[in-house]
């Protein structure tokens, strides 16, 4: 009879740890895929949540330079900026947006920094069958996951970027960054209004907790739209809730990640990779 794969990967001596870190830890989703993905996989990586306060980051980081069996480290929210002043090297997005969010601890114990977020949220819609190509996409937020965002929606061809942020300065910058990137894209700091788009995504950190507000006006969302999130927990967020009480469909956060499960295990754990 064939068995189920076991719940949680085996823990021993060699296993390569990669650390969480967030703040708040108690919304974070990433090891449970992760882990869930190594035992299956037969991978001896554990991935574990560590919550730790914006002003600790820096002691936290330099401590885990000493920790040879460390493979790496995955950043959520409030750590992506700040992490990527702290690595040693940038590779391509990370260093054209200043973000990372998954860092390899080298040999060396010098940190190697890229983000994944983007290319993980536009192969979760593309996996799914949204077409993106075309599209006027209206993106809520300027912040660490919406940057990354922006630069990969440019690059896959929609026909228009509007970028809605609380701090207006924050989307005017972000739009002048990905004009100048994506030069095909056209590319504006907007109103959060979900009226002329065809794809409306919440990459705000609004939805997190159960009071928090909408993210834009939800009685705007239509039919023919496509209603993305980009907060896992709870998996339907009250935004999304909304859209589909309009008939829009919707698109949950899980998606960005699960996309990016492969990426962690190529770049965090080489050895991995050559062994097969
Ligand atoms: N699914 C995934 O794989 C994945 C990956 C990465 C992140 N995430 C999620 O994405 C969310 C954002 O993370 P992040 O790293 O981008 O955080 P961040 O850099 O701190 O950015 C937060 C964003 O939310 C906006 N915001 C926060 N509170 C607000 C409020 N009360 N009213 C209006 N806007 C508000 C901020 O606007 P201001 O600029 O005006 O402050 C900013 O645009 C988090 O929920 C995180 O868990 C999910």
């Amino acid at each position: 009879m064939p068995t189920a794969p076991p719940a949680s990967p085996k823990v021993n001596g060699e296993t390569q740890v990669i650390v969480l870190m967030a703040w708040p830890a108690s919304h974070v989703r990433t090891p449970t895929f992760f882990n869930a993905l190594c035992a299956q996989r037969g991978i001896n990586a554990i991935m574990v949540p560590w919550a730790v306060r914006p002003e600790h980051l820096q002691e936290a980081w330099n401590g885990l330079r000493h920790v040879a069996n460390l493979a790496g480290v995955v950043l959520t929210i409030p750590h992506k900026q700040t992490a990527a002043q702290l690595c040693d090297r940038l590779e391509g997005d990370a260093s054209l947006l200043g973000v990372v969010n998954t860092v390899r601890r080298d040999a060396d114990g010098l940190y190697t920094g890229r983000m994944y977020d983007g290319s993980g949220f536009v192969t979760g819609m593309l996996r799914e069958g949204i077409v993106l190509a075309g599209k006027r996409v209206l993106l809520l937020g300027a912040g660490g996951a919406a940057t990354a965002l922006a630069l990969a929606l440019a690059r896959e061809g929609i026909s228009r970027l509007t970028i809605a942020n609380r701090n207006r300065e924050k989307a005017q910058h972000l739009a002048t960054l990905v004009a100048q990137a994506a030069p095909g894209c056209d590319v504006r700091p907007g109103s959060d209004d979900p009226g002329d788009h065809d794809i409306v995504i919440n990459a705000t950190s609004l939805g997190l907790k159960p009071d928090d507000a909408l993210p834009c006006d939800t009685s705007k969302l239509m039919p023919a739209m496509v209603a993305a999130e980009v907060v896992m927990q709870p998996a339907t967020t009250r935004f999304l809730m909304e859209a589909e009480l309009r008939g829009a469909r919707i698109h949950r956060g899980e998606h960005m990640v699960t996309s990016q499960l492969d990426h962690f295990v190529e770049f965090l754990l080489p050895d991995v990779n050559r062994q097969g």
